[in-house]
């Protein structure tokens, strides 16, 4: 199993204090990493530090800022050495369980500028400056993983038919700038890894399905029906996979999407 051991690599993780972020930052310490755990929000970064404890550690950035991303860049090779791997997580990701996501906001005719501005600006800019300053690093030492998480959104438009009610009432709409930044990762994702692969950084993209997190029941019915597995994935489903895309048991791979959404999109 050696070619899946992450012994002696530095790792940085975006949105770590999210939903998935933190199995990303377990899976990546579990193989042997030692893991930069980002995130805006600290203090829950911290506690997702505290949680699982060794080897993780908590740092504040914003990744759309760039000096923030510098600050970040700065800190991990002053205490690390360098940087091996990282995972561009972090995202605005507008979900239906989310008191704010109204039917009248969510509309496309509605949805608001600022909305749209501020996905493009965490959910591709902050992509860029990450990729951008961190890969700098990573030509130093002609070696590195980048793996930026996608969505099966970015992939096939929302099923909005997905979000209405038991009798049939829309009660959300999946909004646009979701779907557009991720299939942007995509693309940023095949432009670098041309970009960078003799360069010896391989980039790649995850693109993970809908993971279940307390929606209601009627909406967890449907998304399953959908599903050829039947159901939709628990946070650390991705695990596998992300330490497959962060090691050499992957080094032929670049440019690549790993879609791990229990069907979602093979029907
Ligand atoms: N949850 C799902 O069902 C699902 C499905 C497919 C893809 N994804 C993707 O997986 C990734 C993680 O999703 P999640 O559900 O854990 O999201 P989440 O909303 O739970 O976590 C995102 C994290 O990013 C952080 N963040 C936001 N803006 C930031 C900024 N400017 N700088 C630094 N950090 C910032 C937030 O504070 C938050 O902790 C995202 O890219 C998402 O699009 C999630």
């Amino acid at each position: 199993m050696e070619i899946f051991s992450l012994n002696n690599k530095t790792a940085i993780v975006t949105g770590s204090a999210g939903l998935i972020g933190k199995y990303h930052c377990e899976a990546l310490i579990e193989a042997g990493a030692n893991v930069i755990a980002v995130d805006l929000n600290k203090e829950k970064c911290d506690d997702v530090v505290k949680e699982l404890g060794r080897n993780i550690y908590s740092y504040k950035v914003n990744i759309t800022d760039k000096n923030s991303v510098e600050g970040l860049k700065d800190f991990t090779v002053n205490n690390f050495g360098g940087i091996d791997i990282l995972v561009n997580n972090a995202a605005i990701n507008d979900m239906v369980e989310d008191p704010k996501s109204s039917i009248e906001n969510s509309k496309f005719e509605n949805y608001s500028l600022e909305d749209w501005q501020r996905s493009i600006n965490v959910n591709l800019t902050g992509v860029f400056l990450c990729s951008q300053i961190i890969g700098k690093e990573m030509l130093k030492k002609s070696s590195g993983s980048i793996i930026n998480i996608a969505s099966t959104y970015g992939l096939v438009a929302p099923d909005q038919s997905l979000y209405t009610s038991c009798n049939g009432e829309q009660l959300f709409y999946k909004p646009p700038a979701y779907s557009v930044t991720k299939a942007g990762v995509l693309s940023l994702t095949r432009y670098l890894s041309s970009y960078w692969g003799k360069a010896g950084i391989r980039v790649n993209s995850l693109s993970p399905g809908g993971v279940e997190n307390g929606q209601d029941e009627n909406f967890i019915n449907k998304y399953s029906i959908k599903t050829p597995l039947g159901r939709m994935a628990k946070p650390y489903e991705y695990k596998g996979a992300l330490i497959f895309l962060a090691s050499d048991a992957s080094s032929y791979m670049t440019g690549a999407n790993l879609i791990v959404d229990g069907g979602w999109t093979a029907w």
